[in-house]
């Protein structure tokens, strides 16, 4: 075919009516996509999933089916009582007189039954919960296999196609990077979206980690409450609601995930330790970055932390991997290790080279943005870094020593032994 007589609107996207969803897909799901959402056991995949078949099934005349794998029907249904999405029971009974689409349930695992399933109802959305627990007789291996998920997938993928059927696959995943079963499939599908969260925490990350049809870097953030998930279109503050001024070791950066900027508070604990090997320990901040920072804050800025235990987190429940939270780390390091708080206002946003050299971030002018609209004032970051918006202050340094000087974070006096000095803070502190 010519290019130009392809018809390009065959491949838009129809809105799942799931907000943070749709932000994420780029507008919605695409007929005939394939989908393949990822996740730890109990992150909220199958919420995330019934919630939006319910939202797609209020648009009269469309018709969906999830095929329960895993759970059995009334497991289902009480789960959409608890979420409040289980429809009337009697058509015409809605509210606005109009009549919703179906969505029709089969608690299936072999492949020959889901595909029969499909052709009997026609449905224009299928969800599999879970691809894992799916298999097919005529394959040797046994189900959960790679090969099992493999070959059902690809076949899922086929059937979607010819009846351009939207169809969203659960993939579960686990902690420590075991995604055998998922992982093979993720040049099969069209679509590959991680849901992430801290199991202690209500907040849920979803991504796009492969997206045919959009950008890759939107974030999708919902929070898991009592009747599901929720929607967190302005995350704003929500990282610091529980913030305490005055406090030392806490300082706020303005990270982005994907496109997204998040304002959030990074805290540290700097304690005398007793230990041959002191303790570090981070807490949705990668250890490595924390390494790094701790060996260029002792060598070039000459504070002493090989003798003291250094805990760092990000609160909240979000992961921060960016370099560009560095300088913030730092910070909340020297400023526990100090005992001296730091203004209130202040974001720090900066990469933090092994020279001790500030570097710029990509993207300033969002984090600036952000902090500015939030009521932060001041922002150090560093030299190289363009204007922010007139609201905010921009402190610039050329090292990670300059900006504690800038900041008047004191450090080790010039004569005093290095260990006899952080015994010494670290005993005023606690
Ligand atoms: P689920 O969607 O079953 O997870 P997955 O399919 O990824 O394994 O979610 C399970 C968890 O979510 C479970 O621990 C209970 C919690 N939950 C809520 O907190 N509120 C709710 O309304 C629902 C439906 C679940
Ligand atoms: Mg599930």
């Amino acid at each position: 075919m010519r290019l130009r007589d392809v018809d390009a609107s065959s491949g838009a996207s129809r809105p799942t009516g799931v907000g943070e969803l749709d932000r994420v897909l780029g507008g919605g799901l695409v007929a005939g996509s394939v989908t393949l959402l990822g996740g730890e056991p109990g992150i909220g995949k199958s919420t995330l999933l019934l919630q939006m078949l319910a939202s797609l099934s209020t648009n009269a005349g469309t018709r969906s089916l999830l095929v329960t794998a895993e759970e059995s029907l009334p497991q289902v249904r009480r789960r959409a009582e608890r979420l409040g999405v289980c429809g009337s029971t009697r058509e015409g009974d809605r509210p606005d007189g109009c009549r919703g689409g179906e969505l029709w349930l089969v608690p299936e695992t072999s492949l020959p039954g889901i595909l029969d399933a499909v052709d009997r109802l026609s449905p224009e959305h299928l969800v599999v919960d879970s691809i894992q627990t799916v298999s097919d007789d005529t394959v040797a291996s046994g189900p959960g296999s790679v090969a099992q998920v493999r070959e059902c997938a690809h076949r899922l993928v086929q059937v979607a196609k010819e009846r351009a059927m939207a169809t969203v696959l659960v993939g579960h995943v686990t902690k420590d990077g075991g995604l055998a079963g998922p992982r093979v499939l993720e040049h099969v599908v069209d679509t590959v979206l991680s849901f992430e969260g801290e199991r202690h925490h209500a907040l849920r990350l979803l991504r796009a980690l492969k997206h045919r049809f959009g950008p890759t870097g939107e974030l999708g953030l919902f929070e898991m409450g009592e009747a599901g998930l929720a929607c967190v279109p302005d995350a704003g503050g929500r990282f610091l609601a529980d913030r305490r001024p005055g406090v030392a070791g806490s300082v706020v950066a303005p990270v982005l995930e994907g496109r997204r900027p998040l304002l959030v508070e990074i805290q540290a604990l700097v304690a005398p330790s007793g230990l041959v090997q002191p303790r570090r320990s981070a807490q949705g901040i990668d250890g490595g970055r924390l390494g790094l920072v701790l060996a260029v804050l002792e060598r070039r800025t000459r504070r002493a932390l090989g003798v003291c235990d250094v805990y760092a987190s990000a609160a909240g429940g979000v992961r921060v991997v960016e370099p560009a939270a560095d300088l913030a780390l730092a910070l909340a390091v020297a400023s526990s290790w100090s005992g001296v708080a730091l203004p209130e206002d202040l974001v720090a946003c900066a990469e933090i080279g092994l020279g001790g050299e500030l570097r710029q971030v990509s993207q300033p002018g969002r984090r600036f943005a952000e902090a500015a609209r939030l009521g932060f004032r001041q922002v150090i970051t560093a030299t190289s870094a363009p204007a922010a918006p007139p609201d905010i202050a921009v402190v610039r340094a050329d090292s990670l020593d300059e900006a504690l000087e800038a900041l008047a974070l004191p450090g080790p006096p010039p004569r005093m032994d290095h260990e006899g000095w952080v015994m010494s803070r670290c005993a005023q502190s606690a």
